[in-house]
């Protein structure tokens, strides 16, 4: 039996060896050694390679190529070519091509171009997952499989249109369920006949403006994004489940879009049916570190805490934006480490050898057009690898642990931005990225959990803008905080239910019991309007006032204290942040955006005040986790900034696994330096 587990953290990226002559590939092969690469995700876009007409699949290119790599210590990461589908294709079953929200029905052109609900792509896509299935499934090579690649698109053709209908017939049984479901009486849309629903496209109930969210229904908007993500998981398991028939133990997976915050696809909802999860990431220079810590906590939160694979970044530089600047020197490195310090057990780029024409000809890669691996890129590749050569198997499936969690729910995050609310620039991301943004910045780990996880090995929750609450969820948090754990929420939640209906008899609705708070109007800001907050009493090292903005909410207490007012305006002196005794514990409630100061001092005295502590003391630009493993603890200690740090890492003496050095006490770090302390 071959061994398919990982043996360290696996070094590579996509390999397109089909772009170019045999006599290349040699070459790549020795530069592969220089650099330590030992995977090399194959035929992602290759479909029209293998399959040149119906009947006819050739494979010779890719045995020779799998040959080869075995023979070079190089595994495979599989892909199965699925994202771009043939011309011949095309051509022949134009069921395959999508159309668009404004009802154009596209050409054969680019990729991520196959509706998820064509007959055609559906079967043919099957076929190939087996057939490379059964080709490979002993191949000394194959380390584990890439389905598709970044998959998703919303398609608005008669084909997904019928397949909507099934869906809903499903989800509502009857048509009296679905209308009261989506308030149909508004506006006189109440249905009689499953045919009379059309898919919510920019044709029917979308309306135009900055937003391409906004829609006039949001209950049919909130269903059809539903669908379409349930439809690519269709997809995706057709080809999963072939991959499976032939290979039971298969590691199987895809590379999750959008830095792992891709909208249209509900991840958690996706994550049971990965072997491990996946995700590509694509940042610039100025890209806050914070914002990639998140998305790989949230990889990590979608299989309740196990290592995830970092499947695709770039060595260097992006080609979609305006301006693509290089990587600066050590950045590379520093983020790949951010990843493994965060639960990566891969670290792989897009893409090995850069392509010689179309879109991506510019792409970074690891090696360049000069071809040779006298380079500064190549150069911090190959140390890089050889550096997690040295590493070996002592990291893998370590784990993160964290007394805290942010909820996390891809249904709310489309709700609350379909439109018709408060205010347009309320959004999801920005609120649970400013709330985890508070934890990193006081060096305190998180996990990202979902409506279903089980709260009790918790002390603080927090579920910021929880504007849809789900069945039963009012009722786990109640039970959570009567235990004695800490809940956070914030302004504009408790609004609706899982079907976007706003819950009659105040605001916060179902969550008004547990905070202890009826909120009477909200007020939005325009974005460069804001208001002051009083502390009305002392908590932690909280100063004596600050500044919100972006909504202000009118809040009446039923229960709860007041921790600070608002400063300004007709609401001046009416509570802004509350608490709630609940039970044994406590439940808060902001009902403003405030200040990034306030965010971080009152998350750092709500952690003190459960016991909880960061990892080390360190200054702002330094980022610290832990991994453990077998009572071993692993601390990642990153220098994000352009200058030495000072720090001090405790009095007994660790290991430093780089360098190979003892490290204790006070300590200098070099900028973009990091630090792997073992305990
Ligand atoms: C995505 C795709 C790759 C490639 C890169 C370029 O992540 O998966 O095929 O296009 O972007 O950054
Ligand atoms: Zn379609």
């Amino acid at each position: 039996m071959i061994s398919r587990k990982f043996r360290k953290i696996v070094f590579g990226g996509d390999y397109n060896p089909e772009q170019f002559p045999k006599k290349i590939w040699e070459e790549d092969m020795r530069l592969f050694q220089l650099a330590g690469i030992d995977i090399a995700t194959l035929n992602v876009f290759s479909w029209s390679l293998n399959q040149q007409d119906e009947e006819t699949y050739q494979f010779d290119w890719l045995d020779e190529v799998m040959d080869m790599l075995h023979a070079n210590g190089v595994q495979v990461c599989m892909g199965t070519s699925t994202a771009a589908h043939p011309a011949w294709m095309a051509k022949k079953y134009p069921d395959v091509l999508t159309v668009t929200s404004d009802g154009k029905k596209r050409n054969y052109g680019r990729r991520h171009n196959s509706c998820p609900h064509s007959p055609t792509f559906r079967h043919f896509a099957g076929i190939m997952a087996r057939k490379l299935a059964e080709r490979y499934k002993n191949h000394p090579a194959l380390l584990l499989w890439h389905v598709n690649n970044e998959i998703g698109n919303r398609c608005y053709c008669n084909n997904c249109e019928k397949a909507f209908r099934d869906w809903l017939k499903k989800r509502y049984g009857t048509l009296e369920l679905l209308n009261e479901a989506w308030y149909t009486r508004f506006w006189g849309h109440s249905f009689f006949d499953w045919d009379e629903i059309v898919l919510p496209s920019a044709l029917s109930e979308g309306l135009s403006g900055g937003n391409s969210d906004q829609t006039a229904f949001q209950g049919i908007t909130l269903d059809y994004y539903r669908f379409n993500s349930d439809s690519w998981l269709d997809c995706y398991l057709i080809e999963y489940n072939a991959i499976k028939a032939e290979i039971p133990d298969a590691i199987v997976t895809t590379n999750f879009q959008g830095n792992g915050t891709y909208k249209p696809l509900d991840y958690f909802k996706w994550a049971p049916h990965l072997d491990i999860a996946a995700l590509d990431i694509y940042t610039e220079n100025h890209t806050p570190e914070s914002y990639m810590a998140l998305r790989y906590d949230l990889m990590r939160g979608l299989k309740d805490g196990a290592p995830f694979m970092l499947m695709e970044q770039s060595p260097s530089v992006i080609n979609w934006k305006t301006v693509n600047p290089v990587k600066r020197p050590d950045v590379m490195r520093l983020r790949s480490y951010q990843a493994v310090a965060r639960g990566a057990e891969s670290i792989m780029f897009f893409q090995l050898r850069r392509s010689l024409g179309a879109y991506e000809k510019f792409h970074g890669a690891v090696i360049d057009h000069a071809g040779h691996e006298h380079t500064r890129v190549f150069k911090e590749c190959a140390e890089l690898g050889q550096e997690l050569q040295q590493l070996g198997d002592r990291l893998l499936d370590s784990r993160l642990k964290s007394r805290i969690a942010i909820l996390f729910d891809w249904d709310n995050w489309w709700a609350v931005e379909l439109g018709g609310g408060p205010s347009a620039h309320i959004k999801y991301l920005d609120q649970i990225q400013k709330y985890y943004d508070a934890f990193y910045e006081n060096h305190i780990q998180v996990d990202f959990i979902h409506v279903d996880t089980e709260l009790s090995k918790y002390d603080l929750v927090l579920a910021p803008l929880l504007y849809m609450v789900k069945p039963g969820y009012a009722q786990k948090l109640e039970h959570f905080v009567a235990n004695g754990g800490t809940f956070v929420t914030s302004f504009y939640s408790g609004i609706v239910n899982e079907n976007d209906l706003v819950t009659p008899g105040g605001y916060p609705g179902e969550l008004r019991k547990l905070l202890g708070i009826w909120v009477e109007e909200i007020d939005p800001l325009f974005p460069d309007q804001r208001n002051g907050m009083v502390m009305k009493q002392g908590f932690g090292k909280l100063q004596a006032s600050y500044e919100c903005g972006l909504v202000c909410e009118i809040v009446h207490l039923e229960g709860a204290e007041t921790l600070a007012e608002f400063d300004r305006d007709f609401y001046r002196g009416s509570p802004c942040v509350t608490y709630h005794h609940f039970g044994k514990g406590e439940a808060w409630y902001a009902a403003t955006d405030p200040s990034r100061e306030f965010m971080q001092q009152w998350i750092k005295a709500l952690c003190e005040r459960k016991g909880i502590s960061q990892l080390y003391e360190a200054p702002p630009g330094v980022e610290v986790t832990q991994r453990e493993k077998d009572g071993d603890r692993f601390t990642f200690v990153m220098n994000h900034t352009e200058q030495i740090q000072k720090m001090n890492v405790g009095r007994s003496v660790q290991k430093e696994l780089l360098s190979g050095l003892s490290i204790s006490g006070d300590i200098e770090l070099e900028p973009k330096s990091i630090l792997i302390l073992q305990a």
